[in-house]
């Protein structure tokens, strides 16, 4: 007899241009049509499609240009959206025994609020901790590419900048990338769950199956 699936949740984190978006898509395609492995949900940090009002509406007020120079304001914003993304999402998914794909969580604050933005690391991490209850992915695949690559995928596309994070520098990239590659390294010592550094400066085709092996090596997902 296989053995049932538990509620599991898997973020994906990475910099303009890691292509962790289409991936993440990929992933839950290849669980459900090709391997017949579910249920499987997905969700974007913040906000997102589907969302509650709360959800959406924290989403446009982290986008606010204004705030761009209050990354303390920011912070707030995206720690209610997290705070309300667990609530509304991911304790009934692992509760139900879903695997839950989400497309960034906080990984992205220590990323940019605290890498790009400066603000004080254990102060980020304890406030981040506090809004979620210490509930955090089981596993994070970071799909780790070099800036400079990001930087040419993100503005070789036809997509245009939607907020005001899209308009970052390649020092930003730097710096974020930077923050991403720190929890990575030090996930242990820093008492968060694993994760995993999936090199996105390869082939999409190389990159997925990159990805599938991780997941499972990580054995998160039966029958996998
Ligand atoms: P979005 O357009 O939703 O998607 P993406 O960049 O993942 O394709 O942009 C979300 C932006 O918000 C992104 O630039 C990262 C940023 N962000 C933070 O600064 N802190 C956070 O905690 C989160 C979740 C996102």
């Amino acid at each position: 007899m296989t053995e049932k699936q538990t509620g599991v949740w898997i973020a994906f984190e990475g910099i303009d241009g890691s292509g962790k978006s289409n991936q993440l898509e990929r992933f839950e395609e290849y669980l459900t049509l090709e391997r017949g492995i579910g249920p499987v949900n997905t969700s974007a940090e913040p906000g997102g499609e589907g969302s509650s009002l709360h959800r959406t509406t924290l989403r446009r007020l982290a986008f606010d240009k204004n705030i761009e120079n209050d990354p303390i304001t920011q912070l707030f914003e995206f720690l209610a959206n997290r705070r309300r993304h667990i609530l509304e999402n991911i304790e009934p998914d692992l509760a139900n025994g879903v695997i839950h794909l989400s497309d960034r969580s906080e990984g992205s604050t220590v990323a940019y609020q605290v890498f790009q933005y400066g603000l004080d690391r254990k102060t980020v991490m304890d406030m981040n901790d506090y809004a979620t209850g210490g509930l955090r992915p089981h596993l994070t695949m970071l799909l780790d590419v070099d800036e400079k690559i990001g930087y040419q995928r993100k503005h070789g596309s036809k997509e245009g900048a939607s907020n005001y994070f899209d308009c970052a520098t390649l020092k930003d990239l730097e710096k974020r990338r930077k923050g991403y590659l720190w929890q990575a390294e030090n996930f242990d010592e820093l008492n968060l769950n694993p994760w995993v550094i999936i090199d996105a400066n390869k082939s999409k085709d190389e990159v997925f199956q990159d990805i599938v092996e991780a997941v499972k090596k990580s054995g998160l997902i039966k029958g996998l």
